[in-house]
């Protein structure tokens, strides 16, 4: 695993009122014993019990360490844990950064019985290959996800840039 070209910026809270939206949107949404997939920082599991956290980059990781957050770096397509082992998995603002994201999305349903998250709606900011962010891997179009059987939603407070989404 290297950081190489993925993303590899620190997330806290305070940096961006879109991330702090987001954050408070999803503590709301999280229950019983939950998976962080790309938690970064740690930032949602210090607000929300019972979490561990997996993210692929060892510098954004070593601040969750560092806080004494459960985590372990792993990447989302394989993730190091049993199938149905948590409740929940929480993937927020983290498939646009991934090489296949459908990998990533029956990954976490493999591990969790429910699936809930954040993604950038095509043609928006970090919605763009080979556009402004160079981090940028996949665009996720929202009925893609309603075709693998989830639901699709807006965001409160956003500005029609991202959406939620349950599987
Ligand atoms: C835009 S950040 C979102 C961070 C956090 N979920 C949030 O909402 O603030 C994307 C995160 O996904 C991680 N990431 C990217 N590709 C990954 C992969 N294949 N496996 C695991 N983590 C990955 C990055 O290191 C980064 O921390």
């Amino acid at each position: 695993m290297k950081d190489g070209k993925f993303y590899t910026t620190v997330i806290e809270r305070g940096q961006s009122n879109r991330n702090d939206n987001n954050h408070k949107f999803l503590v709301s949404r999280i229950r019983g014993r939950w998976l962080d997939v790309g938690c970064n920082t740690g930032w949602l599991l210090e607000d929300v019990p019972n979490g561990t956290g997996i993210d692929s980059s060892e510098i954004v990781l070593a601040k969750a360490v560092r806080k004494g957050l459960p985590v372990v770096r792993a990447v989302a397509e394989i993730l190091p844990f049993a199938d149905k082992a948590f409740d929940l998995a929480v993937i927020s603002t983290v498939l646009q950064a991934v090489l296949n994201w459908k990998v990533v999305l029956v990954e976490a349903r493999r591990v969790a019985q429910k699936v809930i998250g954040i993604a950038p709606r095509p043609g928006t900011e970090w919605g763009v290959l080979n556009g402004k962010h160079f981090w940028v891997q996949c665009v996720v179009p929202p009925e893609d996800i309603v075709s693998m059987g989830g639901a699709v939603n807006a965001v409160p407070g956003d500005d029609g840039t991202l959406y939620y989404f349950e599987i």
